[in-house]
């Protein structure tokens, strides 16, 4: 029998309670997420899905303290209210554009969240070195981004991620750019590291295999401005490897997913039709 009070004990990792977030003034304002309520849990790893637009990537701007949410709502972490600003450097982020510096090198891109922690440079660098391989981009530690492709570029930045240590981590289509079997590659990458360290991993990803195969929970966006319109929790066994996507549990959720997050694209599609 779970112990009910250990439960009750244990905040979740995050929680989003009523957080909204409206660019501009009234006439021309734009509502991007409204009233979103979302815990995750310690350990967790929930993939989110909704259609272009509906607020993915300003949810998580938010979480990460780049972007205040508005006044109406909070964020929690490990059940403690964030003021404006707290969550920086707290949460390691990948967002949905690489933002690598083209000045730097592949490596010096890779330790700058190290280095501005305050690592020495020479630690941060035989840091991430060791990672060059497992990322597949041994050998292109010296280029420089432009020098990268696209599928390349992502690598890095999501290696620079996973060297900024957190227990909380948030990947913002951190795999949209790649092939289907480097993807795929990446995606077993992924949840090998995440048994290992146990992390907590909020997900972005308009791939609905992407979302089921690796989420405890696919939590899906209403069309702008973006809400919670379900959670589906996840019940594949793990650890799951490519053959769970024939298995008819998967394609039963897949079926569901589907069905839902078509209704909201198609909203999306016609607010924007003249
Ligand atoms: N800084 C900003 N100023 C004004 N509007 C913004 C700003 N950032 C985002 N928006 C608007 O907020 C809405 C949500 O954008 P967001 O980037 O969060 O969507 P998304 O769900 O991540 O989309 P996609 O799946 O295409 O990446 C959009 O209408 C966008 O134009
Ligand atoms: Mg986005």
């Amino acid at each position: 029998m779970p112990d009910e009070t250990t439960a009750v004990a244990t905040p979740p990792h995050l929680q989003l309670v009523n957080v909204w977030k409206r660019f501009g003034e009234a006439p021309k304002q734009t509502v991007a997420v409204r009233n979103v309520d979302l815990s995750i849990e310690p350990g967790a790893f929930v993939t989110l899905i909704g259609p272009s637009g509906c607020g993915k990537s300003t949810l998580f701007s938010m979480i990460s303290g780049l972007l205040p949410p508005d006044s109406d709502g909070s964020l929690l972490l490990n059940g403690k209210v964030q003021q404006d600003g707290a969550l920086l450097g707290k949460i390691a982020f990948m967002p949905q554009r690489d933002l690598l510096f083209p000045w730097r090198t592949v490596l010096d891109n890779a330790t700058l969240a190290l280095e501005v922690e305050g690592m020495p440079r020479r630690r941060a660098r035989a840091k991430a070195e060791a990672l060059f391989p497992e990322f597949g981009l041994g050998g292109f530690e010296q280029h420089y981004p432009h020098q990268l492709s696209g599928g390349m570029r992502q690598r890095v930045a999501l290696m620079r991620t996973f060297l900024f240590e957190r227990d909380l981590i948030l990947l913002d289509e951190p795999f949209g750019a790649l092939d289907a079997l480097t993807r795929s590659m990446m995606q077993r990458w992924l949840l090998d590291i995440w048994a290992k360290h146990r992390r907590t991993v909020l997900f972005i990803t308009h791939d609905i295999d992407e979302a089921i195969f690796l989420g405890d929970k696919v939590v899906v966006m209403t069309a702008r401005p973006g809400t919670i319109k379900c959670e589906e929790a996840i019940t594949l066994p793990r650890p799951r490897d490519l053959g769970v996507v024939t298995t008819p549990e998967f394609m039963a959720v897949k079926k569901k997913l589907l069905a839902v997050v078509e209704e909201e694209s198609l909203k999306t599609f016609a607010a924007a039709s003249p």
